[in-house]
């Protein structure tokens, strides 16, 4: 579909006509995140948390980068007293870098939940998006294994046991097992070797999420965005260029967000972790209750809920439970049978979506507290509808559920009925719209 506003690259200036004739780039930005790029025009908030995503994986790895120039991978106590001492007392605005790399990572992973739930509630995983949300999964499976090694690297007692825990899943895994977990750990329990490959790794992954990030918002240039109705952008009407309305948006957005990340930074930044990690590591004390982090509390909680052997140890039915709970959004494209991708036209799936929220939160509750007989059985009802929800609810509901009407268009679902105004005359009436797209108008 072309788009009359949509004008080609044009550049203006002899020195951007040298660097387009040699290096397109400001052609290839325009193309994606400029004027040149159609969105859907009602696109809402929801839609601003996949650039927010993308600024905290900014903001993760500039901070990193700076603090692993501090950083001492040390197990003797160089790491701990590195982070704790150096880093925090007496490197230059240490402490902050250090806490907005601690409460960034929170964040990303705040960001990222309401992204994904954002993709669940409006079908954004339907066809022709099956590639763009199953690369989303692969970034988010990346961002887990890399908080996870972050989490180790200041050597507290929470690092310590924390790896201790979860590379001892894999010892679960009958006669492999135990070497994974030999070879992960680098021995017999965390220790230097440990430290170093975790540190390593902590360093390389970030970089290899940028890069599927890379792929992610490729394919979804190929089909372009859904949006809040679900029905595919039909012409030009309804669409607006992503500059300057979006990138309006998304900055004026962006602002506000990191305005309470800093907020908690400077103010509570210690609220989202565990005391018990400015405790040095001491592998002959292990602590009351060992907890990850809060962003894999749900999972945490699946794993626990297995408490019976049953033809296969309790241990490994967690295990494979836990892992199967990410897996099998890879075949949600799949397992969703309904033709219609908005929840706002699926009054039956609407329910359930929202029942699914409340289920996570609660595995989530259910994960972070020390377990006890009814937390366990809670975690374990949680768990059953989990599984529940995308392996029989969602196929069944596509099947009997009656949707209500879809609008004819974006345009009219959002004008009702009145006639719609085109991009070129909306842009020629906003206050500072310039350049090609002001032209292109008319
Ligand atoms: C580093 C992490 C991520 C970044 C930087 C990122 C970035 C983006 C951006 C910029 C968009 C377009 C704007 C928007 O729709 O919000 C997008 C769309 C999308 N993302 Fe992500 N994303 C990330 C993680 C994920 C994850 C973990 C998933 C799912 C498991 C996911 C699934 C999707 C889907 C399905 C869309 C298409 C949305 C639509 O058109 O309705 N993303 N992403």
């Amino acid at each position: 579909m072309s788009f009359s506003w949509a004008k080609p690259y044009e550049p203006k200036t002899a020195l951007s006509r040298w660097i387009d004739d040699r290096l397109p780039l400001p052609r290839l930005v325009y193309g994606a995140i400029g004027g040149g790029y159609p969105v859907p025009g009602n696109l809402n908030y929801f839609w601003n948390f996949g650039v927010l995503a993308g600024i905290f994986l900014t903001i993760q790895i500039v901070t990193g980068i700076v603090l692993a120039m501090h950083f001492m991978a040390s197990a003797d106590g160089g790491a701990f007293t590195s982070v704790n001492q150096l880093i925090m007392r007496d490197v230059n605005a240490g402490w902050l870098l250090r806490y907005a790399h601690m409460n960034g990572a929170s964040f990303f992973f705040i960001v990222t939940y309401i992204h994904i739930f954002r993709g669940l509630y409006y079908g954004s995983y339907k066809a022709p998006r099956e590639l763009v949300w199953m690369l989303g999964l692969v970034i988010y499976l990346l961002m887990m294994a890399t908080a996870f090694m972050g989490y180790v690297l200041p050597w507290g007692q929470m690092s310590y046991w924390g790896a201790q825990v979860i590379t001892g899943f894999f010892s679960a895994f009958p006669l492999v097992g135990e070497p994974i977990r030999v070879w992960l750990l680098g021995g017999y329990a965390p220790d230097q070797a440990t430290l170093t490959r975790f540190f390593s790794l902590h360093y390389l992954l970030p970089f290899v999420i940028a890069g599927v990030v890379v792929l992610h918002i490729w394919a979804l240039h190929i089909p372009g965005s859904n949006n809040p109705t679900g029905v595919s952008v039909k012409n030009e009407k309804d669409t607006l260029p992503f500059h300057p309305f979006y990138t309006a948006k998304d900055g004026w957005f962006a602002g506000a967000f990191l305005t309470l990340f800093m907020v908690v930074t400077y103010f509570a930044p210690d609220y989202l972790g565990h005391p018990d990690n400015y405790i040095p590591a001491n592998p002959l004390s292990t602590p009351a209750h060992i907890v990850p982090e809060w962003y894999f509390w749900p999972f945490y909680a699946i794993l626990k809920s297995f408490t019976v052997d049953f033809i296969l140890p309790a241990k490994l039915w967690g295990v494979l439970a836990m892992f199967s709970s990410i897996l099998l959004l890879f075949l949600l494209p799949w397992l969703d049978t309904s033709p219609v991708r908005s929840g706002n036209y699926r009054p039956l799936f609407k329910r359930f979506f929202w029942l699914l929220v409340f289920d996570v939160i609660i595995l989530g509750w259910a994960g972070g507290f020390p377990p006890s007989p009814k937390l366990v059985a809670i975690g374990q009802a949680a768990t059953i509808y989990y599984f529940l929800h995308f392996l029989v609810i969602l196929p069944i509901i596509g099947r009997i559920e009656t949707p209500l009407p879809l609008p004819d268009s974006i345009s009219s679902s959002v004008l009702h009925g009145e006639a719609a105004e085109s991009a070129p005359a909306a842009i020629a009436k906003t206050p500072g719209a310039r350049s090609t797209t002001t032209k292109a108008a008319q």
